[in-house]
């Protein structure tokens, strides 16, 4: 897909999320060390928007169970096999661009129920 202009820098802060969508990606911003961080707007436990939660040091925390997020790479703290996938920001002019990937095949039922069983952490993961 390529590089996609989401919003000015001064629309962004260190403490806010902001939900960005665009051909099938939604996709949360904020910042971390003055530098624009992107991620799925997806938590990987229930699936709830983390663009709902609260930002504080670099870190998003979830607003449905309040897992923690590094906006730098997406890994879950206390849980590293947690990931939610981050994407690269660009500032460009003054503007910040998202590198998307492009937009994922849809998958099946079966094919999601088999990738699930298959992950070796989903028996260890809290309810
Ligand atoms: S949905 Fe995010 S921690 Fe449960």
């Amino acid at each position: 897909m390529g590089r996609v202009r989401v919003c000015r820098m001064d629309e962004l802060s260190e403490t806010t999320a902001r939900r960005f969508e665009h051909d099938g990606h939604v996709v949360v911003v904020s910042l971390a060390a003055s530098e624009p961080r992107a991620l799925r707007d997806q938590c990987p436990h229930r699936g709830i928007a983390l663009s709902g939660g609260i930002v504080r040091n670099g870190i998003l925390t979830c607003p449905g169970h309040f897992w923690r997020f590094d906006l730098r790479d997406g890994h879950c703290i206390g849980r590293p096999w947690e990931v939610v996938p981050s994407f690269e920001c660009m500032v460009v002019d003054g503007w910040v661009e998202i590198d998307l990937p492009p937009p994922q095949a849809k998958r099946s039922m079966r094919e999601l129920l088999l990738a699930h069983a298959r992950d070796p952490h989903w028996q260890h993961r809290d309810t």
